[in-house]
């Protein structure tokens, strides 16, 4: 199946139509979506089971034991780490509804922290329903105006330029979408409030999981010694990414000495002469991963690369590309994770166990979206604009 999906690759014409078809079904998400996502979506309008790998297997085929932290000694039963949300006081509804999903899942048998940010300050209200809710410490912060506004080496001329010619793109008008995307690809680890922590898991508002999540995702990336995992991969709208593999060719000749040797940079590019960017990105609405890959000095120097480059102003970058991108390069490729039984849904992808025994055993409830909503999926990994594939390829599992 790999193969024949490589061999696809190399065809210009299935390109182009997996590319169109793609772009039609994100378009179709996009539109269909608007006031279900977040209040960032609104401005915009306005503004006109999881795997356990106790070993891995290396280039030579031996089995290397796993990189145990020992230092790392999980603290009551719990790992050092936290969910974290961006999210708006207009969005505490929502946000409700996916913190009570989390709690049901998982987090009512671990209590884990949560850290909140907003370039506000969060309401009296909003705090105290959230805090409510979330089993273990709920903290709220605020994101410091440094990391939310034009930096000096931005024209913010040719930035509003950008936004009129991007109009009709889902947040292709919106400033608060992009000093978003750039908080999140640049500085959330920095804020204080995540001085104390070594992992993160990412939650947006409105969205659900599905099934009982009986391995702690935390554990599983500490004891692994593994460092981004993820649960659906998909193709990013060519269009808003225009610019951002240039610029990481740039700097793959630049600074050579911050790409792994055994990176999985084929997740996201295409075989073939060109070895153009075929799209594919991890879905970073939900992320678990190991803060001291976003501290490196490897992540800092690409993260500063792009930014300089302005391509989180002079088009429209999103964090999943710029996360995707610098996981599949600056990483070792068995450090990347597939959280495959792990039941998650954001409209309108969703990822679902595949083995029956496993849905029942975790008790899932996924719902059969495409009946409610055709142009969705049950289990979109397997779906051909899934980047699942590309993912196994990179692996070199073919
Ligand atoms: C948790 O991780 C942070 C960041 O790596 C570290 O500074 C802190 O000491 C760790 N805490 C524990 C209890 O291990």
């Amino acid at each position: 199946m790999a193969r024949n999906l490589r061999s696809l690759h190399l065809q210009p014409t299935i390109i182009t139509i997996i590319v169109i078809f793609s772009f039609v079904l994100l378009g179709k998400f996009y539109s269909g979506s608007v006031n279900k996502v977040n209040s960032y979506s609104e401005e915009a309008n306005h503004e006109n089971n999881v795997h356990h790998a106790s070993t891995r297997i290396n280039e030579n085929h031996r089995v290397d034991l796993p990189e145990v932290d020992t230092q790392e000694v999980p603290h009551n039963g719990r790992e050092n780490a936290t969910f974290i949300t961006l999210a708006r006081n207009e969005e505490l509804e929502a946000l409700l509804q996916s913190i009570d999903q989390v709690e049901k899942r998982f987090n009512k048998n671990h209590h884990y922290d949560w850290v909140f940010f907003n370039d506000n300050d969060f309401t009296e209200e909003f705090i105290q329903r959230v805090s409510e809710r979330v089993s273990g410490e709920a903290k709220f912060g605020k994101i410091p105006d440094q990391y939310w506004g034009y930096p000096d080496f931005i024209d913010q001329k040719k930035a509003a330029d950008t936004r009129e010619r991007m109009k009709d793109v889902i947040y292709g008008s919106s400033e608060s979408y992009r000093f978003m995307c750039r908080y999140e690809s640049g500085f959330f680890w920095k804020h204080p409030l995540m001085d104390n922590y070594r992992y993160y898991w990412r939650v947006e508002p409105d969205i659900k999981f599905t099934c009982d999540i009986k391995d702690d995702p935390f554990r599983v990336l500490r004891e692994t010694g593994k460092k981004y995992g993820f649960t659906l991969a998909l193709y990013e709208i060519p269009f808003v990414v225009g610019g951002l593999w240039d610029a990481t060719r740039e700097f793959m000749e630049k600074y050579p000495e911050y790409i792994h040797p055994h990176n999985a940079i084929r997740f996201a590019r295409l075989d073939g002469d060109d070895q153009s960017y075929n799209n594919c990105h991890f879905w970073s609405n939900f992320e678990v991963a190991d803060l001291d890959f976003f501290r490196s000095e490897a992540y800092e120097a690409y993260f500063n690369h792009l930014d300089r480059s302005g391509g989180f102003f002079y088009d429209r970058w999103g964090d999943a590309p710029v996360h995707s991108l610098a996981v599949s390069l600056l990483m070792d490729r068995n450090d990347l994770h597939w959280f495959k039984d792990v039941g998650y849904y954001h409209p309108p992808f969703q990822n679902c166990p595949v083995d029956p025994v496993v849905r029942q055993e975790l008790n899932c409830e996924c719902p059969n979206i495409p009946d409610v909503d055709p142009g969705s999926w049950y289990n979109f990994a397997f779906e051909s604009n899934s980047c699942i594939m590309d993912y196994y390829i990179a692996l070199g599992r073919e």
